[in-house]
């Protein structure tokens, strides 16, 4: 017998269906609520509404757990690399050794761009925000890949290999445009495709130089962990839009939008910023807090929309940072801050009692940093990690042949105006 959630209301009672998911989480089905009652729910920012069911990624947020299509993230980021675990969410399945080296060569094959894209970037004056010229670049390729625009995914594979190809090489070219260098081809670049190389060989077209395994290695982690996130803001624009039948591509330039903002993927830029005003200003750490605690500013880089947790990213980059720091043999004062706001932000009740502990971006900014990468580039790399997880969620809300996203709204507005 299937359960049910029964709901008294008007004087009428309604069975309402009780959905669950594979990790024992519960729902109420909604779906039939207005047409048997008349009223809708009513949830801002939908902390409490599920807009799907989905096979891509768990999260426990109570527990601090995260697992990509059944696979936990502190075993991926040991054993995988970032192609393979974006091979792993885009295909639903860990790829055999030949499925990897299709992805990958497919990869390889569609990382130049089209001249024309990066003439879109000399448009830009240098110093343009690099997420405006990322989400531009994404839907320019809908341009000069008008087979995107029609596709039913019958090459998906294809099309969704062109993206993951393209984002690197446009960010690549947009970190170049930014101080002033023109964009490295990828074909001057030597080196095997292989799964392990995508970061190596992005590193290279940024710098012009082929950087230290230990350097790719830490990236490329940062990327696997950012890969995906189940319903996060710019996912869910991912999954909003393509509900639309718009393009993969368009769908994932409207995410890049939604990522840039500073409560989401723009907050490993803000606590940076936060992190050296801190050291340029002298400020004590402890007094910083004050501040927050005063509400006069957010810590950016703690908090999180849904972890009551320690982010288990998070607690992975903080031991990276340190072991790619002593790599590099960089001491960077800002490690010791960040260490400083977490240690006395953790004893503090103000924190504790609002669950609020570090989240993926606060550390992974000053592993960034310590391979030259600048601030303004930080959300750009997040969104090249995110490539994949925008790709399976685009994928899904379209195999799932659902209906097209249109939330309701209660209206609050003025009544019945005549008009003079
Ligand atoms: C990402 O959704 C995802 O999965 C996102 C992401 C992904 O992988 O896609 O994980 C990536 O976006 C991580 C989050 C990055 N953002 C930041 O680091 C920005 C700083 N964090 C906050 O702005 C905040 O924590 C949010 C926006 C992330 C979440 O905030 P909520 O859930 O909307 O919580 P809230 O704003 O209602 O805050 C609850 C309380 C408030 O205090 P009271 O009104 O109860 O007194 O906690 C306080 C807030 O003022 N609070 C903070 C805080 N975050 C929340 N106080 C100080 N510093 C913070 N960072």
């Amino acid at each position: 017998m299937a359960r049910t959630a029964t709901l008294n209301i008007d004087g009428k009672t309604i069975e309402l269906p009780i959905t669950e998911g594979s990790e024992g989480e519960l729902a109420v089905d909604v779906t039939k609520l207005r047409d048997q009652t008349g009223y809708i729910t009513l949830d801002p920012g939908y902390r409490n509404t599920g807009s799907c069911v989905s096979d891509i990624t768990f999260i426990d947020a109570e527990k601090g757990i995260l697992r990509y299509r059944g696979f936990p993230i502190e075993e991926l980021a040991e054993k995988s690399s970032f192609l393979e675990t974006a091979s792993l969410l885009i295909h639903g399945k860990q790829p055999s050794a030949e499925e990897l080296n299709t992805f990958v060569n497919l990869i390889a094959k569609h990382t130049p761009v089209n001249p024309g894209l990066l003439n879109i970037l000399k448009g830009f004056p240098q110093e343009a925000s690099p997420m405006a010229m990322l989400s531009a670049c994404i839907n320019g390729l809908c341009g000069y890949h008008p087979e995107v625009l029609d596709i039913e995914r019958k090459d998906f594979d294809e099309t969704s290999s062109k993206l993951i190809a393209k984002v690197r090489t446009l960010a690549a070219a947009i970190y170049r445009h930014s101080v002033g260098k023109p964009a490295i081809e990828p074909a001057d670049i030597p080196g095997p495709a292989k799964a392990g190389n995508y970061t190596a060989k992005f590193l290279q077209m940024m710098f012009g130089e082929a950087p230290k395994p230990e350097v790719a290695r830490a990236l490329d982690l940062i990327f696997l962990l950012h890969a995906d996130h189940e319903q996060n803001c710019s996912a869910s624009t991912c999954r909003m839009v393509g509900s639309s039948h718009a393009n993969l591509f368009a769908s994932c330039a409207a995410a890049v939008c939604a990522l840039w903002g500073p409560l989401h993927g723009g907050a490993n830029v803000e606590i940076m910023n936060q992190l050296e005003q801190i050291h340029k200003d002298g400020i004590d750490p402890d007094d910083f807090l004050k501040g927050v605690k005063e509400k006069k500013y957010r810590l950016f880089g703690f908090g999180h929309p849904i972890y009551r947790n320690y982010d288990p990213r998070a607690r992975i980059l903080s031991k990276a940072a340190e072991d790619v720091l002593a790599s590099m043999n960089v001491s960077d004062p800002l490690l010791k801050i960040a260490r400083r706001l977490e240690q006395v932000a953790l004893a503090d009740d103000y924190f504790v009692s609002r669950k609020l502990y570090p989240n993926v971006d606060f550390y992974s900014g000053i592993i960034m940093r310590a391979m030259g990468v600048p601030t303004e580039m930080f959300t750009v790399l997040f969104a090249v990690g995110r490539m994949p997880g925008w790709i399976a969620q685009w994928k899904e809300v379209r195999d799932q042949k659902g209906k097209i996203y249109r939330p309701r709204q209660i209206y609050t507005g003025p009544v019945n105006q005549t008009y003079a």
